[in-house]
């Protein structure tokens, strides 16, 4: 088929570089966008005089009658067509004649396509956030229910100090509602209107980008119409925010992945998210939250390529940025993927609570409650870290804990030490006793759940 644009060439293009070139097996994705945009667009033609107010109707009421055909399968993407810009005008002009010739006038492909992404994109924002939303909503949820779920908290992986498992929860819904501040941030800059930049240097006709902007619920035209065209800076910033969110929910997996383990055994996934072995009878393995943290390498691969893809780009247009889409819906089709299974895979996994418990119970992690008692009765914290190490080094010695060591060896050391030690020491009492702003008592998550459920509210 002749290209719109065969005017200027005298041979058609080689069939490979045809393929080569063409865009529409991943842009066609975007067929509701590019006539949404195309309707803003030949409406304000026709409001204008640009062109004839009935001619804009029909073109307006032609791709109306496109996007309907597409949407109940009546109609479907040409392959052959060069993108999704082509299929559409080509379609249109199909049905109306040199009506639908018309509706290119006074557009390029290039502010075209800049405003479909952004369109696209602020569609995928608000579900994505959603996602994000209803995952913060379960963690709020489950918190609730394990205020008082003892388990040890770690630094370098090794058992630090005993927190519940509603404070460990509620750190990954902070970190999800920055996600959420990040993607309505990109949302901001990413919510202005390319149409009108034309090529690259507008259009000597009087158009009226201000009224295409509000048709299509922008905040504002953007000022240049070289930036219009040349920017992508939306879908880095976007890749970006996604990239976050992958990096949370990786750490997170990688987390439920050493709590299922036997070493561990802090949780138990139910069967319908976990996966067996074709050769060990006795496995069951987190593959969801193993594939998320996979998955998380591949979504920083598509914000370095376009990261790459952009940076030695002249203004305005270049073809490069037709690869800005593959790398973007991928980011955006793997998040959603990872949000929508790692959810449920977490809302139904089993608690092993006094496994948690079991495991606060070894490791020491009351020493520094101790030192603190000491402390408490006066002495200069450094002092009593110090009593508190001996006192650590016996019980290792001795296979005892602090909580089982005898007082009269308490005593040996130091004779602050009295039989309140022991209250002071119990692990509910140093998880309960951080009534802090941020700690682990049960009234502090509980206020930190109700701060989180109030940001979503406004969200
Ligand atoms: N398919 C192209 C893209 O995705 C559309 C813009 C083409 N513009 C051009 N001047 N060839 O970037």
């Amino acid at each position: 088929m002749a290209k719109m644009w065969a005017g200027r060439f005298k041979k058609e293009v080689d069939s490979k570089v045809n393929d080569f070139n063409s865009s529409i097996s991943f842009d066609g994705r975007m067929y509701r966008h590019d006539i949404m945009g195309s309707i803003a667009h030949a409406t304000m033609l026709g409001k204008t005089g640009i062109i004839d107010p009935a001619e804009s109707e029909k073109i307006i009421t032609g791709l109306e009658g496109i996007l309907a055909d597409l949407d109940s399968g009546a109609l479907s993407l040409d392959m052959e067509a060069e993108d999704i810009h082509m299929f559409v005008e080509a379609e249109l002009t199909k049905r109306l004649g040199d009506t639908g010739k018309r509706l290119h006038t006074a557009r390029s492909r290039n502010d075209q396509v800049a405003v479909d992404i952004r369109l696209y994109l602020r569609d995928e924002i608000k579900e994505i956030s959603a996602e994000v939303q209803e995952l913060i909503q379960t963690l709020c949820e489950m918190a609730s229910e394990h205020t008082e779920t003892i388990m040890p908290g770690y630094t370098h992986l090794q058992r630090a100090q005993p927190i519940t498992f509603a404070h460990h929860l509620m750190a990954y819904a902070n970190m999800l509602l920055r996600d959420l501040g990040r993607l309505s941030d990109t949302m901001k800059r990413m919510n202005v209107n390319p149409l009108g930049s034309s090529a690259l240097a507008t259009t000597t006709y009087p158009i009226d980008r201000e009224m295409t902007s509000s048709l299509l619920h922008f905040d504002a035209p953007m000022a240049n119409s070289l930036d219009g065209v040349s920017d992508r800076d939306f879908c880095i910033e976007l890749a970006s925010a996604i990239s976050t969110i992958m990096m949370h929910l990786s750490r997170f997996s990688e987390e439920i992945i050493l709590w299922s383990s036997w070493e561990f055994k802090f949780i138990e996934l139910d069967d319908a998210y976990a996966t067996g072995s074709s050769i060990m009878p006795q496995k069951k393995n987190p593959d969801v939250a193993e594939l998320v943290r996979g998955k998380t390498g591949r979504v920083y691969g598509d914000l370095v390529s376009l990261l790459s893809m952009m940076k030695s780009l002249p203004l305005a247009y270049n073809k490069d940025m037709q690869e800005d889409k593959e790398a973007i819906f991928d980011a955006v089709d793997t998040v959603k993927l990872c949000l929508t299974t790692f959810t449920p895979m977490l809302k139904t996994a089993r608690i092993l609570k006094e496994n948690m418990r079991a495991a606060a119970a070894k490791g020491f992690i009351n020493a520094t409650d101790c030192a603190d008692y000491l402390v408490k009765k006066g002495m200069p914290f450094r002092d009593a870290y110090k009593i508190t190490g001996t006192l650590v080094g016996i019980c290792v010695d001795t296979g005892k804990t602090l909580e089982t060591l005898p007082l009269s060896t308490y005593r040996e050391l130091c004779g602050l030490f009295d039989e309140d030690v022991y209250a002071a020491i119990s692990l509910e009492q140093c998880a309960m006793a951080r009534n802090v702003l941020g700690g682990p008592a049960k009234e502090s998550v509980e206020r930190q759940i109700a701060q989180v459920k109030a940001a979503l509210e406004t969200a």
